[in-house]
């Protein structure tokens, strides 16, 4: 299998509930590596631009509030098969349907408040990874 890269953002409900300890833990304990993660925050135009692909959606004015609300905590995680390991370890959007054990189930409270963000492909985990972080923060020691 080859080795991918995720895009995990702890959203801000995840941070003002306190769980950034927990879901790191989750991370480390299924055996990413964390090649970048820090404590910051976006302006609304940023999170418009990183969800620009929801641009159409119902819930992107929702969304976009919401990821600008508070602090995020983005993290660049790399392991083999890491998209789908990632989004199986973070569970459904919607916690009601996340699996028993996901971070979803453990920490989400809805569909718009879920804990945790993860990337879709092979592709966007490379390109969410470099919305966030410069390549020379990144550090790989494999
Ligand atoms: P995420 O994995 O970060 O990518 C897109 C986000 O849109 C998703 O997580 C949810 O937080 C959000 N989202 C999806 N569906 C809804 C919805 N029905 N209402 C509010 N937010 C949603």
């Amino acid at each position: 299998m080859a080795i991918e890269r995720t895009l995990c953002i702890i959203k801000p409900d995840g941070v003002r509930n306190q769980n950034i300890g927990n879901i790191v833990a989750m991370i480390q304990a299924a055996g990413f590596r964390i090649l970048g993660l820090k404590l910051t925050r976006i302006s609304p135009a940023v999170a418009g631009e990183f969800y620009g692909v929801h641009k159409e959606r119902p819930f992107y004015g929702e969304l976009v509030n919401f990821m600008s609300s508070g602090a995020i905590v983005p993290i660049a995680l790399e392991k083999e098969n890491a998209i789908a390991d990632w989004r199986a370890l973070i569970g459904s959007t919607d916690p009601a349907e996340a699996a028993e054990g996901t971070i979803r189930k453990k920490y989400a409270t809805s569909k718009g408040e879920n804990a945790v963000h993860g990337s879709d492909s092979v592709e966007n985990g490379i390109n969410e990874v470099a919305f966030f972080f410069a390549e020379s923060e990144l550090i790989n020691n494999a």
